[in-house]
């Protein structure tokens, strides 16, 4: 007898995205990001206004995605949401709709870990391949920066944290230097692309074990464009790609070289990516260069780097096969642990 396989509706709306993903078996039906415009004119994630956005966008997103995969609500098997971490006002819009529907349509709630999801996302059956157990993921996103040992689909170990700023974090804060909007990192990659990335050398930080620094950098770019655009006002009109160029890779030989060592400490070859900066077109191509070393590098489909409704869908499932259910009382957790 063929089973049938679960249908799974993802809510994500940790910052400043509203997504919303239906997922049958492993296999996308539909997924819908809202992107909030609005926090471009501010340079960064207002909160207040993310809680709102979200509040306007989840009910057409929701329409939209069951338009796509050809679905009502009553063909949902479970409701899967973002429980953290994230920003609080947003994770409540998230939550509250996602108890919301549990409610009314009588089907399980599952509490999703946004970090976790991340990495889940390299189970959705399009991507170009799938990690094996265990393997290793970096995941850099605008708020964490982690390097996870994934032992299944359930069981993560955080091995390395950043201690101050993020990777995506970094990017962005360079960008706002330079006068880039926000978010800062995919117009870094642009701009990197025709600049020469020795042009401006940076300090590389080094941490002790497996644990990422950033802040440093920050420092660092701030008071050197400082200095340059006394000497220069057109200093970063100037050398704009070769400023990109520099701290893009200045960031990838950061994370790179804390990879390179816990994979060799570990002997696992197997590498995944995630979050929002493994979209960076640069970070895929040196990791991708790994594998005349032995590695086996698996790079995210695009839509599935940034946040989006797919992955908390995909992690829901996982969850929802192994009957652990989330609970109607439980608060979303802007710190929720790993
Ligand atoms: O995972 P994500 O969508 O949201 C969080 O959970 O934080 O990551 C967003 C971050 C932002 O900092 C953004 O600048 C960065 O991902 N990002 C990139 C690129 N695309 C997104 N950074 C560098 N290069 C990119 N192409
Ligand atoms: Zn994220």
């Amino acid at each position: 007898m063929v089973q049938k396989q679960s249908i799974i509706l993802g809510i994500e709306t940790s910052c400043d995205d509203t997504a919303i993903a239906i997922l049958r078996g492993n296999k996308i039906l539909s997924n819908y990001v809202a992107t909030q415009e609005i926090h471009t004119e501010f340079g960064g994630v207002v909160p207040e206004l993310a809680s709102r956005a979200h509040q306007q966008n989840i009910i057409p997103v929701l329409e939209k995605g069951l338009k796509e995969a050809n679905c009502s609500l009553s063909d949902i098997d479970a409701i899967a949401y973002s429980r953290g971490p994230g920003l609080l006002g947003s994770l409540l819009v998230g939550s509250s709709f996602a108890k919301g529907l549990s409610l009314g349509l009588n089907k399980p709630l599952l509490e999703v870990n946004h970090m976790k999801a991340h990495i889940s996302a390299h189970f959705i059956n399009d991507n170009a391949s799938t990690p094996k157990f265990p393997f290793l993921c970096l995941t850099v996103s605008g708020g964490h920066t982690q390097i996870v040992l994934v032992k299944s689909f359930l069981e993560m170990e955080v091995l390395g944290n950043t201690l101050d700023d993020a990777a995506g974090e970094a990017f962005d804060k360079a960008a706002k230097m330079m006068e880039i909007p926000y978010p800062g990192g995919p117009l870094i990659d642009k701009y990197a692309k025709t600049g020469n990335h020795l042009a401006f050398p940076f300090k590389i930080s080094s941490m002790k074990g497996y644990n990422f620094s950033f802040s440093g950098l920050k420092t660092g770019i701030l008071y050197f464009l400082r200095q340059k655009v006394e000497e220069n006002p057109h200093f970063i009109q100037e050398n704009l790609n070769d400023i990109c160029a520099s701290v893009q890779h200045t960031i990838i030989t950061i994370l790179l070289k804390k990879l390179s060592k816990v994979v060799k400490d570990y002997n696992i070859h197997e590498v995944a990516i995630a979050g929002g900066v493994s979209a960076n077109s640069e970070l895929r191509k040196q990791l991708k260069a790994n594998e005349v070393d032995g590695w086996k590098v698996h790079l995210p489909k695009f839509e599935y780097c940034t946040d989006n409704g797919a992955m908390i869908a995909i992690a829901g499932k996982f969850l929802f096969e192994a009957g652990q259910f989330g609970d109607l009382k439980n608060p979303p957790s802007p710190r929720l642990k790993f």
